[in-house]
């Protein structure tokens, strides 16, 4: 899928902006502070609903009312505008001029991949954070899977209210907690059997792309480390005691975690700032070309703040793969200087300044 034309009303510190962006590479060039990132929330907003990094009224310009974000996206065979509003009032999405009421019915029509400084957290963070990624990609492609994800944190709610009043002594028959026990089961199932297959296939390819990426002779792999894989029931039932006595649910895909290892050693305690870099970027190409197997049509590829941190060989290879890929990429960076000419030639140029931008052209004016 391609943007083809974007437009923002009152987004951040964009009063009203307009483009018409390249289906190939678009370089967003400008200094810190001026909006580069703002811009790619923006897409990421209007695909996804919302941001990934603040609440819905934060993405409103300062003093204004509403903000909206509107664009005409090419998909394999139809064209279609796409288009969302925020306000006080709360959200509103639109395909072709219709309001979408359900949400889902949205979500995943518009394909984002993001590379945010943040994601570099990733590695070495929470578990928290690494189940949220994998969680925002898989709901993106799978509805079920949201759906599921859904089920399961209603009923690992109400069995974790019922251990409270047992641990309190205020619920002591286990009847009940017996049939949620089996309920849940049945849900983490089906949460562990999807992240299994994702983190499989998924885990394939990054180890593909980090060996292209570094040219190292690092081997990479992604492992999936579910908190219950086998027997899940009689597990679950095995350690009913052990949830008594904490009031809660201490086992199930919120407890779950995700390695990254680098010549087999876990990348949590050991890898650069680098490495880190290349697995998660490894990580996003790999999810562009998966989420291209099942749609056949590219997802649009955002990279915030990626160049700088690679050497010049890394920034031009990451490039000319993205370019032979044929899909559409938004990439902002502080300067082009580094970036070869070949491919500046084949794509757009955007200069922002204070939340206006300005498409360069290539004999410099
Ligand atoms: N809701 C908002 N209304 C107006 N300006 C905002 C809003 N939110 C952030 N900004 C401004 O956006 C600017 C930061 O933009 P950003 O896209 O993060 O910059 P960069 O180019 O470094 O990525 C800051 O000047 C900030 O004050
Ligand atoms: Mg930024």
């Amino acid at each position: 899928m391609k943007i083809l034309n974007i437009s923002l009303n009152d987004f951040r510190n964009y009063l009203k902006q307009s483009l018409l962006l390249s289906p190939g590479l678009n370089f967003l060039v400008g200094q810190n502070g001026e909006g580069k990132t703002n811009f790619l929330e923006a897409i990421y907003v209007l695909g996804l609903s919302k941001s990934y990094r603040s609440e819905d009224l934060d993405l409103i310009r300062f003093q204004c009312d509403y903000t909206k974000i509107k664009a005409i996206v090419a998909m394999k065979e139809r064209q279609m505008d796409m288009q969302i509003v925020l306000s006080e009032l709360g959200k509103k999405v639109l395909m072709n001029g219709q309001e979408v009421k359900r949400l889902s019915d949205y979500i995943g029509n518009l394909n984002i991949v993001l590379f945010a400084p943040e994601d570099l957290n990733l590695v070495k963070g929470s578990p928290v954070g690494r189940r949220y990624f994998f969680d925002i990609i898989l709901g993106q492609v799978d509805r079920n899977y949201l759906k599921n994800l859904s089920d399961f944190k209603y009923v690992l709610k109400q069995r974790n209210e019922l251990l409270k009043q047992m641990q309190s002594g205020a619920q002591k028959d286990t009847t009940l907690l017996d049939v949620i026990t089996e309920q849940l089961s049945q849900e983490i199932e089906k949460i562990i059997s999807a992240r299994q297959k994702f983190i499989q296939i998924i885990g394939e390819k990054a180890a593909i792309n980090y060996q292209f990426l570094t040219t190292k002779k690092d081997s990479f792999q992604l492992t999936y480390l579910p908190s219950i894989s086998e027997n899940i029931l009689d597990t679950l039932k095995s350690r009913v005691r052990t949830d008594i006595l904490s009031g809660t649910t201490n086992y199930g895909p919120h407890r779950d975690d995700f390695d990254f290892l680098l010549s087999d050693k876990s990348a949590k305690g050991l890898a650069s700032q680098g490495e880190q870099r290349m697995i998660i970027l490894a990580i996003d190409l790999a999810v562009i070309d998966y989420i291209f197997d099942l749609k056949n049509d590219k997802p649009i590829f955002l990279l915030d703040d990626v160049l700088s941190e690679l050497d010049q060989e890394k920034q031009n290879r990451l490039l000319r793969y993205l370019i032979s890929s044929g899909g559409q990429a938004i990439i902002t960076t502080t300067g082009l200087n580094e970036i070869e000419n070949d491919i500046l030639r084949q794509s757009k140029i955007f200069k922002v300044a204070k939340g206006y931008i300005k498409e360069e052209t290539h004999n410099g004016s």
